[in-house]
């Protein structure tokens, strides 16, 4: 058992939890992993725990570790390559860069590179498209395994549009994804997501196979793209011409379902949105990479209005950076210019909630990670509100919880995180 006192920042519902001067007590669950025991205030709790070593952090806020629902491992070396949107960007830098993975030692490289940047920003869970080649998905896993990260990634599966070298080949594509299913899911903290990476890239075979193993291990992740650029729309329409829409032609093959997620999300209408909501399929909202692809804006009302369920999340590298406080001004952003009706202005801790408890829902892991309530595992960010001068001068100064929160997300970065916790086996 350990416990820390600080400021804490823990979610009830939707609504942000701040206790100034508050104890968070981490110990082993039943199965040996540390998870939250308890979380108040210092003076309530501390009688408690008469005994236990408390690690005092005065100025810090103990958050929890961040969640982002949709990010491409093999694309670090990709962020910042414009183009005029996203098919050339797929074509002229994304392609030729995940070619590459093809060498497991680049791979590795790429992956301890990968988790440590993740690390450094306060990112403790991550839904991860690895590339076509097996090989990735295995130097990926088998980092987080070391580094007892929870992460879920997949095999991308792309057996047609795409170059020599990265196109897979129908039948060994699913095998190969049925033979990494039984080899990671489930093994320490780590998942497996049936990883189509979007409609033109994968034959009506391959899709078809690909909902297949869906149905077959419903305990899955699934994860791909959907409606995110008019090109890539049109290109959609003439491969299906008869769908009614993008969205509609996952569904076809078996593609929607609790624990599916898309990301982008934006070109599509109120009949998807229900389509959404009625499968339990959720959207990974990636403001920075629909900004810098020129993508369009998700609309947040709409979403809400629809009750389908959405996080946060970085796209790196089509996203232009790592650190989830870049994500969430990119989405107060595009909460403004998304909306339907003007005016929508998302509230900071409304921003926090979707790239934690709210994307952890969203993955069907809401009380396992992406908050501190008793019982979800111990994964947090030790945040210092001091880190800059300006920081420093705006965090004095905030006089409410909902000021101090838009400083460290208009502000902040990576300097924010002075330490990512990650839980343990303790036994
Ligand atoms: N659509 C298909 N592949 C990709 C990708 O790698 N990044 C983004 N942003 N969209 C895609
Ligand atoms: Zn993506």
């Amino acid at each position: 058992m350990k416990a820390y006192r600080a400021s804490l920042l823990h979610f009830k519902g939707r609504d942000a939890v701040f206790e100034q001067d508050g104890l968070l007590v981490a110990g082993p669950n039943t199965q040996g992993r540390q998870v939250v025991q308890a979380i108040g205030s210092f003076q309530s709790l501390r009688s408690s725990y008469p005994d236990l070593p408390v690690e005092h952090l005065p100025g810090r806020i103990i958050a929890p570790g961040f969640v982002d629902m949709h990010i491409h491992f093999p694309q670090t070396d990709v962020m910042g390559l414009p183009a005029d949107g996203l098919l050339p960007w797929l074509k002229n830098h994304t392609f030729p860069e995940e070619k590459r993975f093809a060498a497991p030692e680049y791979c590795a490289q790429a992956a301890t590179f990968f988790i440590a940047e993740l690390l450094r920003n306060g990112v403790t869970t991550a839904l991860t498209f690895a590339t076509s080649h097996r090989q990735s998905v295995d130097a990926l896993l088998g980092e987080a395994r070391k580094q007892s990260l929870r992460m879920v990634a997949g095999k991308v599966l792309m057996d047609q549009n795409a170059p020599d070298g990265l196109r897979d080949e129908t039948k060994q594509s699913l095998v190969d994804t049925e033979a990494l299913i039984n080899k990671w899911h489930g093994i320490d903290r780590l998942g497996y997501a049936i990883t189509p990476r979007f409609v033109p890239t994968s034959s009506a075979a391959q899709l078809q196979g690909a909902g297949v193993l869906a149905a077959k291990y419903p305990d899955v992740w699934i994860q791909s793209h959907v409606a995110e650029n008019k090109d890539e729309i049109a290109w959609v329409k003439r491969l299906y011409p008869k769908a009614r829409s993008y969205l509609s032609v996952y569904e076809q093959f078996g593609l929607l379902r609790p624990k599916a997620v898309y990301a982008h999300c934006i070109h599509i209408d109120d009949d998807d949105r229900a389509l959404m909501r009625s499968t339990g399929t959720a959207a990974a909202v990636s403001p920075t990479s629909n900004l810098f692809l020129g993508s369009g804006y998700f609309d947040y009302r709409a979403a809400d209005q629809a009750g389908f369920s959405y996080g946060l999340a970085s796209d790196v590298g089509g996203g232009t950076s790592f650190s989830p406080f870049h994500t969430m001004l990119a989405a107060y952003y595009v909460g403004r210019e998304g909306a339907t009706k003007p005016g929508l202005s998302i509230k900071p801790q409304q921003l926090w909630w979707q790239h934690t408890a709210g994307a952890a829902q969203a993955m069907g892991l809401a009380g396992v990670v992406g908050n501190l309530q008793p019982g979800c595992e111990a994964d947090f960010v030790i945040v210092n509100p001091q880190a800059t001068p300006l920081l420093a001068r705006k965090a004095a100064r905030a006089n409410n919880l909902d000021e101090l929160l838009f400083a460290l997300i208009t502000l902040g970065d990576d300097r924010l995180i002075e330490k990512t916790v990650i839980s343990q086996q303790l036994c």
